[in-house]
C-alpha cells in the first residue's frame, strides 16, 4: 500500500505523517508547495526514513501530479493543502480560490484519470480523502444544535467558501464519475506544530515574548476545539474502514468561548513558566473583531463515534497542557517561525485593531 499526502507539511498534514510512520510500514509521500505554513523543520525528524519521501509542488500542476501518481501508484490520497487561515482570507482571497478551489479541481482531474485505469480490484481498494472544516457550515446562535453532516452549507468567510466549493467539487466527482471519495468536516484544531498566525499558538507564542494578546471583539464567540492526534486518527479509521460517497464531521465536543480559552492558556503559562511580572493575563487586549466573524461552531460527530466507534483520546484540558508543554520544549521551532514573512502579517493583520 502506499500513501500520497498533499500539504504535508502543514500543521495537520505534518502530525498525520508523523503519527503513521510511528505504527505503519506503508510509504507515504507528501506532496507539498511550501507556502508560508508549509514547514520542514515539522518533519525533518523523519527526512531519512526510508518510508517517507518528499516532493515540492502543487496540487495544481497536472502535469507534476499525472506523473507522480503514475509513479507511485498510491492505493490512498489525503487531501490537506489548503490556504486555512480566516484572516489571511479576508486580506487576500484569491490564493484560496486558487489553491481551494481551483487547486482541488485539478487534483480531483489527475486522480480520476488515474484511478480509470486501475484494474478493477484496485479501483475498488482506492480512495481519496477530502479534508475539510466545519467552517463550511457556517455559524450557529447559542441554542441551535450542533452541525451534523446533513446541515445545509453556508459559509460566510472567503476561506470557508472556498472550502464548501471544494467539497461540492469532491462530491460531484464522486455522483458524476464514481470517484471514491470521503470528506470530512473537522471542527478548530490545535496541537504541536501549529503555526502561530491561529489563536492558541499565537497566543502562547504572545505569552512568551510579554506581548499583547488580542481577542476580536468581545471574546465571546465559541470554538469546538480537537486535539490534532484525535483528528489523524479519525482520518486514518476513515482510510481502513470509512464508507465511500460519504461525509463524516469530526469533533470533541469541547466548545469553549475564546475569552475562558485564552485565560485557561495563560494560567497553564502561569503555572508551567511563571513570569515574574505577573499573570500572563495582563497581556490580553480585545482589538477590533475580523469582519463576518463567525459566532459559534460546534459540531456533531456522533455518526463517526457511532458507526466506526471513534472517539477522542484528549479533553481539552489534557491536550492544552500537552500543546503548551510542546511549544514550552520548542522554542526553536517557535523562533524559527517567528521571522521574516510571519513578521510581515502580524503587521498587516493587527497594526489597524484598535
Ligand atoms: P496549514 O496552513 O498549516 O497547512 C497547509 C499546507 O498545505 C502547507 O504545508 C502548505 O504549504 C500546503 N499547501 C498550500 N497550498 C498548496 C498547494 N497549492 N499545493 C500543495 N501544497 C499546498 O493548514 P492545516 O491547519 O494543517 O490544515 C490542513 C487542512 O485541514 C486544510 O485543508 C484545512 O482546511 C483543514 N482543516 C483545518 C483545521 C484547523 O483547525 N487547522 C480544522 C479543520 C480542517
Ligand atoms: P482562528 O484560530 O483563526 O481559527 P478560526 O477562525 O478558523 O476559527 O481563530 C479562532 C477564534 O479566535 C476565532 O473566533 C477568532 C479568534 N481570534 C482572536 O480573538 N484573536 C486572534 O488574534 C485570532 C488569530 C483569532
Amino acid at each position: 500500500m502506499t500513501l500520497l499526502v498533499t500539504g504535508g507539511s502543514g500543521f495537520i498534514g505534518s502530525n498525520f505523517i508523523l503519527n503513521w510512520l510511528e505504527s505503519e510500514s506503508a510509504k507515504v509521500t507528501n506532496l507539498d508547495l511550501l507556502t508560508y505554513s508549509g514547514n520542514q523543520d515539522n518533519l525533518a525528524d523523519i527526512e531519512l526514513n526510508k518510508n517517507y519521501n518528499f516532493v515540492r509542488g502543487d496540487i495544481g500542476d497536472t502535469e507534476l501530479v499525472k506523473s507522480l501518481l503514475l509513479e507511485l501508484k498510491p492505493t490512498q490520497i489525503v487531501n490537506f493543502a489548503a490556504e486555512s487561515h480566516v484572516d489571511r482570507s479576508i486580506h487576500g482571497p484569491e490564493a484560496f480560490i486558487r489553491t481551494n478551489i481551483i487547486g482541488t479541481f485539478h487534483l480531483l482531474e489527475c486522480v480520476r484519470e488515474y484511478w480509470s485505469s486501475l484494474p478493477d480490484k484496485e479501483k475498488i481498494d482506492f480512495k481519496f480523502l477530502h479534508v475539510s472544516t466545519d467552517e463550511v457550515y457556517g455559524s450557529l446562535d447559542v441554542d441551535e444544535e450542533p452541525f451534523t453532516e446533513t446541515n445545509q452549507l453556508k459559509p460566510n468567510s472567503p476561506y470557508s467558501a472556498s472550502k464548501a466549493s471544494s467539497d461540492h467539487l469532491v462530491r460531484a466527482w464522486n455522483k458524476t464519475f464514481g470517484l471514491p471519495v470521503i470528506t470530512t468536516n473537522c471542527s478548530n484544531n490545535y496541537g504541536p506544530y501549529q503555526f502561530p498566525e491561529k489563536l492558541i499558538p499565537l497566543v502562547i507564542l504572545n505569552a512568551l515574548s510579554s506581548k499583547q494578546i488580542p481577542v476580536y471583539g468581545d471574546g465571546k464567540q465559541i470554538r469546538d476545539w480537537l486535539y490534532v492526534g484525535d483528528h489523524c486518527s479519525a482520518i486514518r479509521l476513515l482510510l481502513n474502514r470509512g464508507i465511500t460517497g460519504e461525509v463524516y464531521n469530526i469533533g470533541g465536543f469541547n466548545e469553549v468561548r475564546n475569552i475562558d480559552l485564552v485565560n485557561r492558556i495563560c494560567s497553564i503559562l502561569d503555572e508551567l513558566k511563571p513570569d515574574p511580572n505577573g499573570s500572563y493575563t495582563r497581556l490580553i487586549h480585545y482589538v477590533t473583531d475580523r469582519p463576518g466573524h463567525d459566532y459559534r461552531y460546534a459540531i456533531d460527530s456522533s455518526k463517526l463515534s457511532e458507526q466506526l466507534g471513534w472517539k477522542p483520546s484528549e479533553s481539552i484540558s489534557s491536550g492544552l497542557e500537552k500543546t503548551i508543554s510542546w511549544y514550552l520544549n520548542n522554542l526553536e521551532w517557535l523562533d524559527r517561525v517567528n521571522s521574516g514573512e510571519y513578521q510581515n502579517w502580524i503587521d498587516n493583520n493587527y497594526k489597524e485593531r484598535k
